[in-house]
């Protein structure tokens, strides 16, 4: 988006004046109060007329963003509030446009902001002109001088922690694009002596301490130099550390800087060297020696150190060792040779370390140089860009105050030129009469100082170049012949008789009256600072020096090109430089930057009025004023004026259709300004007394103000109107909708109160209708009702009357019949009466036994003679009959069953009988053994291979072949026998081998005897007598015992034909041998679970306890 275009002016929102030239009344008070002012409100900067004061702010300040750069580009110069961007805008712009050369001048005591201002202009020089890879390497070259410099020519002072200890003068060149193209720096008398010396609190050159600080171990030991400040004669200790700034990091950065600025390697290591050369020439110390015409002679006390300079710098060491103790004079072809003594030898090392420095700080400006350079041929144009020291009244002032102040007066002189100058062109150009105006010129200090025949310059040379002993004492004596008469000169010894009794001036003194206030000079060190002398001995040895730099730095000491002629004196080399800056100023369109110290502490937000007093003194801003207001105190292009003040007559307001100028014409006339207040030029108004501005500058308030309300009154009243219009429109609209909808909510209404009325109507109507028709239902209803009542009364009626009739008609039957049967029975009667009822009894027996049968043929239950079903008894009179029919019936069926019984199973079922008519409720063992079948030989000695010898002893048919338990009669303990019977034999094996152990025909076996209880002990009882007998009967247990008693029973029985006695008894005898033992059989008790226990209780008794 475009930026909106905002016309402002400097006039707008202004902190006390922001430019003096518009201060009422003028004078020094009204012009410290309106810094001091601005400066609480951090504004740092006021012009006057178009010079920027700037007062230190001692702080960084926002106010330098890129979007104050942006703010300041390309605006006029009182659009926006002071700025130095202003004042470098403007200048470029001029350069860029008008093709003027400019120069930027920049001014004011140490620590004013001098170096901070140039860097400023120069870094917003560099943002606003071209751009390009090629533009900005040049940009970046010029602004990254500024840290070599510094750090070569800027040394802490007590007034200034980076204080520059050189005057510079820089132009900056552009192409006609506005480009920048290169560079030219001049320096201007570096404070050499700082070299050798610093005042209390004050600190050498910045370089050596950022070496000692910043540089490796490694360069160290290349530079023959050790890290420890203390080492050094030449460093100052006691401020060797500044506040806030660190020698190291700015090391790197003056090597960096060294680097884009285009120094190669070599160069800035032979940079370094004499560097380190100089420190330790500091530390060569002296010692007097006695020599033979009574004269003493120094000597060098350690040569160490000498020794070490002459290896960095490629000195021999004896020519240098020589250097410091004679002096050759050369005079007329003839030379001559003195020694030098201790405080010479002194003298010639510190004018050695100096002339080396000093010398070593104008090769790097010339190499700088060198390489900023311009490149092209083309026509350039100039900015320059001037850093000079400012003012300097210290409490002991000598030749270097003397020479900064003339440079000062100088500078006074050419601004009051120039200011002048342009102010006088600017009023041809505008046509507009010259008057001439009373100002203070100082152009005659000028000329005390640098005239040619008699000024003080010209005359302290003199007496330099006299032969004879030259003091400063003969200097001033001078000095008081020739200035005496001299308005600004003051000397107690001058001819004149104003001072003769003036105590404020010493004797050693004289004091000169510069434009910005008095300065005492103390003539003491004038003649040797200005003759500078650097033993011709000294500047030889150094030409001899392997060291390249260090060669060319001393040319005069090239034995060839000896000149014999005197070198220029400090003062004069000064005089011609400064001639020459002039000459170049004078030749560009000066634009100046008077810095202004706001106090002694280098703190923020101190405003020391005295001090600011003083220097807007010595900086002649009253002055200033004065010769910018000689005329006209403001001016201002006619269309911003007549922009600004239009709205002041009712005929330029709000437009003027004619030209501005006819305009401001109309606008003044009407406002009744006095005519001699204001001039009309060419293309701009001048207003002649700041008064007049300010009226205007209230009018417009005023006017403003009422305009303001105007436009609020007038805004308000549209805004009301178009509110009420808004308002009304909308009632409308509101209205149209309300009354529609009143219309539809009545008619809905209507609507609806219709339809309940005609509902109420519809439904009064059907319930009148239906009220008919209910009546005629119900009279229908009624009518059927009576007919059927009716009706059924008629039936009713008739069928009472038929039933009536019936019942007669019955009656009338029965007692007939009655009568009939009375008749019959008595007619029959003699036929029946006799045999009827037998007939009827047998016949009715008949059919009840007939019916039984055939109920019963339906009624048999199964076959199965286990089946107990039989149906029940109809008749108590059937009941013999019908047991004897189930009786029949159960044993047909019996024997339908056993009809089906072939012979084997027969057989079997034989066996079983035979078990039962032997067991049946005589041995409790019985009824267990039913359903087990009789299986004879358990033990299958056929099959198996073990019994082979037994089954070969046995011819006959096994009947039964089972194991047994034997009872041992002699403990009641058992052994397992294989227990065989065969038809004629019962025989006992060994079951496991198989061999018989006894064999006992059976007609020798009597009886067997077993217990009625539930258990498996039998007793085979023999005859007394047979030969089976003689070891006594055998008392067995088997789990078979019923099969095998019933077998025994049967076997004996078919063989011997005799039956075999079963005897069964709880106790019963049984034959031992010899003895017999009574088998007692008692309920045991239940400790060995099921199975009964046979004991030995004594020789007659074996008790067997049955659980
Ligand atoms: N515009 C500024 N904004 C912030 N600080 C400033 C500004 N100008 C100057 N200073 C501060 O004041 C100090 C001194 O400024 P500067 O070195 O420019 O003084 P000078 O006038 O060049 O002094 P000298 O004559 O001793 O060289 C700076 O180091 C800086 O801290
Ligand atoms: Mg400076």
């Amino acid at each position: 988006m475009a930026k909106m275009e905002v016309k402002t002016s400097l006039l707008d929102n202004m902190i006390g004046v922001g430019d003096m030239v518009l201060l009422e009344p003028l004078n020094e008070e009204t012009v410290i109060n309106n810094l001091k002012k601005r400066f609480d409100h951090n504004e740092i900067y006021t012009y006057i007329g178009s010079v920027v004061i700037s007062v230190n702010p001692y702080r960084s300040l926002p106010i330098y963003s890129p979007e104050k750069v942006e703010d300041y580009r390309n605006r006029n110069f009182y659009e926006l509030s002071p700025h130095i961007f202003a004042l470098s805008d403007e200048a470029y712009r001029s350069l860029r446009d008008q093709d003027k050369d400019q120069c930027i001048l920049i001014t004011g005591e140490s620590g004013a902001g001098k170096t901070e201002a140039s860097k400023l202009v120069m870094s917003y020089v560099a943002a606003v002109c071209g751009k390009g890879a090629e533009v900005n390497q040049v940009k970046e070259q010029l602004l990254q001088s500024n840290p070599v410099l510094e750090a070569f020519g800027n040394a802490k002072t007590v007034r200034n922690d980076n204080s520059s200890r050189f005057g510079k003068y820089m132009d900056i060149e552009f192409d006609f694009k506005g480009d920048p193209l290169g560079g030219v720096i001049s320096n201007y008398l570096l404070e050499k002596s700082r070299v050798v010396k610093q005042p209390r609190g004050e600190r050498n050159f910045h370089v050596f301490y950022q070496l000692l600080s910043g540089a490796s171990e490694e360069l160290l030991n290349k530079l023959k130099l050790e890290r420890d400040f203390s080492r050094y004669n030449y460093l100052s200790l006691d401020s060797a550390k500044v506040n806030g700034v660190d020698d190291a990091a700015n090391f790197r950065t003056v090597r960096n800087a060294m680097q884009i600025v285009g120094f190669m390697d070599h160069e800035v290591e032979s940079v370094l060297e004499v560097v380190a050369a100089v420190l330790k020439l500091g530390n060569i110390e002296f010692k007097p020696e006695s020599r033979v015409n009574g004269l003493d002679e120094s000597k060098i006390k350690d040569k160490n150190e000498l020794k070490e300079i002459c290896e960095l710098t490629g000195i021999d060491q004896s020519v240098l060792e020589r250097a410091f103790s004679f002096r050759t004079v050369e005079a007329k072809q003839e030379k001559v040779s003195t020694t030098l003594n201790v405080a010479q030898a002194y003298y010639a090392r510190d004018a050695l370390a100096k002339n080396l420095y000093s010398r070593l700080f104008s090769w790097l400006v010339n190499r700088i140089n060198e390489s900023i350079k311009a490149q092209t041929k083309v026509r350039k144009k100039v900015m320059g860009v001037l850093d000079i020291y400012g003012f300097e009244i210290f409490e002991d002032n000598s030749f270097e105050q003397f020479i900064i102040n003339y440079c000062n007066e100088k500078l006074q002189q050419i601004f009051i030129e120039l200011t002048l100058k342009e102010e006088q062109e600017e009023y041809i150009r505008e046509d507009i009469e010259w008057t001439h105006i009373e100002y203070f010129n100082n152009a005659i200090i000028c000329d005390l100082i640098e005239n040619n025949t008699n000024g003080i310059l010209a005359m302290l040379d003199e007496e330099c170049l006299r032969p004879g002993t030259v003091t400063d004492e003969t200097f001033l004596e001078k000095l008081n012949q020739v200035c005496a008469t001299h308005q600004h000169f003051e000397s107690r010894m001058s001819k004149c008789s104003r001072f003769l009794n003036d105590t404020s001036l010493p004797h050693s003194c004289f004091r000169i009256q510069h434009y910005a206030g008095k300065v005492l000079y103390q003539v003491e060190g004038f003649v040797d600072k200005n003759n500078d002398l650097l033993y011709r001995d000294l500047s030889q040895a150094m030409w001899k020096a392997g060291h390249a730099l260090i060669k060319s730095l001393f040319p005069e000491g090239n034995p060839a090109k000896i000149n014999l002629k005197r070198p220029p004196t400090a003062g004069s080399q000064f005089k011609a430089s400064v001639a020459t800056l002039m000459k170049n100023l004078q030749t560009k369109n000066p634009n100046y930057i008077r810095c202004i110290k706001p106090n002694d502490k280098k703190a923020a937000h101190i405003f020391n009025e005295g001090l600011v007093c003083h220097q807007v003194r010595y900086l002649g801003l009253l002055e200033n004023v004065r010769v910018r207001r000689a005329g006209y105190a403001f001016r201002q292009a006619y269309e911003p004026c007549l922009e600004r003040y239009k709205m002041l007559c009712k005929q330029t307001w709000p437009h003027w259709k004619g030209p501005a100028r006819a305009g401001v014409e109309v606008l003044f006339n009407e406002l009744e300004i006095p005519v001699e207040e204001y001039s009309f030029g060419r293309s701009k108004i001048f207003i002649r007394n700041p008064r007049t501005l300010f009226k205007l500058e209230d009018l417009r308030k005023q006017r403003l103000e009422d305009l303001a309300t105007l436009i609020q009154k007038i805004y308000r009243g549209w805004k009301c109107r178009t509110h009420f219009l808004l308002m009304r429109k909308s009632q409308i609209v509101i209205a149209a909708w309300y009354r529609r909808y009143a219309q539809q909510k009545r008619y809905q209404q209507i609507k609806s109160s219709t339809l309940v009325i005609q509902s109420y109507i519809r439904g009064w109507k059907a319930r009148k209708i239906l009220r008919e028709l209910k009546h005629q239902k119900r009279c229908e209803e009624a009518a059927t009702t009576i007919a059927a009542y009716w009706h059924g009364t008629q039936a009713r009626r008739e069928l009472k009357r038929l039933k009536e009739e019936a019942r007669r008609k019955h009656a009338v039957a029965v007692i007939w019949a009655y009568w009939l049967g009375l008749k019959v029975r008595r007619e029959y009667r003699k036929f029946f009466r006799a045999n009827a009822g037998k007939k009827i009894y047998e016949f009715t027996l008949q059919r009840i036994v007939q019916n039984y049968f055939l109920e019963m043929k339906n009624k048999v239950p199964s076959l199965s003679p286990i089946d107990k079903n039989w149906p029940s008894r109809p008749y108590l009179f059937l009941d013999s009959a019908h047991k004897e029919l189930k009786r029949i019936f159960h044993l047909w069926r019996c024997k339908k069953y056993r009809d089906q019984f072939t012979d084997q199973q027969k057989l079997i079922y034989e066996e079983k009988l035979e078990a039962s008519e032997l067991f049946k409720d005589k041995k409790a063992l019985y009824p267990s053994s039913v359903g087990q079948p009789f299986q004879g030989p358990y033990l299958e000695i056929n099959k198996n291979p073990k019994y082979k010898k037994l089954k070969d002893a046995i011819e006959e048919k096994i009947i039964i072949a089972e194991v047994v338990n034997k009872i041992n009669r002699a403990n009641g303990k058992s052994t397992s026998r294989i227990f065989l019977l065969t038809n004629n034999n019962l025989l006992l094996a060994d079951q496991k081998s198989g061999q018989i152990k006894s064999e006992v025909p059976l007609v020798d076996v009597t009886k067997v005897s077993m217990s009625s209880q539930n258990d498996g002990f039998f007793a085979v009882h023999l005859k007394e007598g047979s030969e089976a007998a003689s070891k006594g009967d055998f008392l067995f247990s088997s789990d078979h015992l019923i099969e095998m008693a019933t077998k025994l029973y049967r076997t004996t029985l078919s063989q011997t034909k005799q039956k075999l006695n079963i005897e069964i008894s709880d106790e019963f005898l049984v034959q031992f041998r010899q003895d017999k033992v009574c088998v007692k059989f008692i309920q045991g008790n239940q400790k060995n679970g099921s199975v009964p226990t046979c004991k030995r209780k004594n020789n007659r008794l074996l008790e067997v306890a049955v659980p």
